[in-house]
């Protein structure tokens, strides 16, 4: 068994939907749980600390450890008093799940100025106050997981979505970078794309009660996605810098791989007429490589040349396809 006794987890947003689904989790198998909710609507108006200490309740009178945090994200002072309640309550911290989020749809030519900013501050900015104390704690601590939810909406693409999308994607590149400076303190950091029900999906698709007749809403229900963020905020896991989706028991990583492209050659100077001519060849995806950072990128463009970019003899391996 995936075992997190004597561990201390932080999930955010976990007074209802998914989040309250992976605090229970981690508290059935152990861990301590920071259970944080501001508690507010889906479009993020309003606060109520009940919807975080139901969920504390719920943990406690199972027999496990947990305290509230009532703390909003979305500001610095926020992801730092969620981290101190974690270490002040529990001594430590080992995992966190960035899961806080709000929603809204909206066309992209009329979102407004202050959409825009609101959903970038609670998942993008939110994703960073929050990890930011907690990274400098697990770093003291000698290692840690973090697990942020991101969405296909940033991966994919979603109509009326500008502004999630936006956001969602750009923790895929928090993501990429803790995991990178994170590998030297045992720190891990993975994302997680889900598809579960809850009252963000019933903005998206509509009619809730064709859903239920459908057979949809329980084939989508969330209780699929927690095995994946379990493991993930596990010791469990021990690999960093990857993206997973969940939806309906299907469990896939999604990566972005850089196509073998096209190689000008190296003695001429490459015009848009040449781009246009070679456009086949830099679009297909049959072969590809999924670098684990610019300088990944850059050295292995520099060994197809034949040029070194590095001092000494140093190489770089691309099995292909993975990493
Ligand atoms: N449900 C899905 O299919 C789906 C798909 C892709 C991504 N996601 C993401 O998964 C996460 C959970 O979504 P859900 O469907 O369970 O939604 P939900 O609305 O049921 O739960 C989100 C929780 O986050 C809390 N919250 C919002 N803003 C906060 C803030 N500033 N500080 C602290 N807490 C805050 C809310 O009070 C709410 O309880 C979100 O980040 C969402 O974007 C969900």
């Amino acid at each position: 068994m995936i075992d997190f006794t004597g561990q201390v987890a932080v999930v955010t947003g976990a007074g209802r939907g998914l989040g309250r689904l992976y605090a229970l989790d981690l508290a059935r198998r152990g861990a301590a749980v920071v259970v944080n909710d501001l508690g507010g609507s889906m479009r993020g108006e309003g606060t109520d600390a009940k919807v975080a200490d139901e969920v504390v309740d719920e943990i406690t009178t199972a027999g496990g450890r947990a305290v509230a945090s009532y703390d909003s994200v979305d500001s610095p002072a926020g992801g730092q008093a969620i981290v101190d309640a974690a270490v002040g309550a529990f001594g430590r911290l080992d995992a966190v799940v960035s899961n806080a989020g709000i929603f809204g749809s909206v066309p992209f030519e009329d979102l407004s100025v202050d959409d825009w900013t609101r959903m970038l501050r609670v998942h993008l900015d939110g994703g960073f106050y929050l990890s930011q104390p907690a990274y400098r704690v697990m770093k003291k601590n000698e290692g840690g997981r973090f697990v942020f939810i991101s969405s296909s909406a940033g991966i994919f693409g979603q109509p009326m979505e500008a502004h999630y999308a936006a956001a969602k994607a750009g923790l895929v590149g928090l993501t990429n970078v803790i995991a990178i400076e994170g590998e030297a303190h045992g720190i891990l950091a993975n994302s997680v794309m889900p598809t579960g029900f809850s009252r963000m999906v019933t903005e998206t698709v509509g009619d809730e009660k064709f859903l239920a007749e459908s057979g949809f809403m329980q084939a989508i229900r969330p209780e699929l996605v927690v095995p994946l963020v379990t493991f993930l905020a596990s010791r469990a896991c021990t690999f960093s810098h990857r993206n997973y989706s969940a939806a309906a028991g299907r469990y896939a990583r999604i990566f972005v791989g850089l196509s073998e492209g096209w190689l000008a050659d190296a003695d001429t100077e490459p015009t848009a007429e040449d781009i246009e001519e070679h456009l086949e060849q830099m679009s297909a995806t049959e072969r590809f490589l999924v670098p684990g950072s610019i300088v990944d990128e850059v050295l292995e463009v520099c060994e197809r040349r034949g040029v070194s970019a590095m001092p000494g003899n140093a190489e770089v391996e691309f099995p292909q396809g993975s990493r």
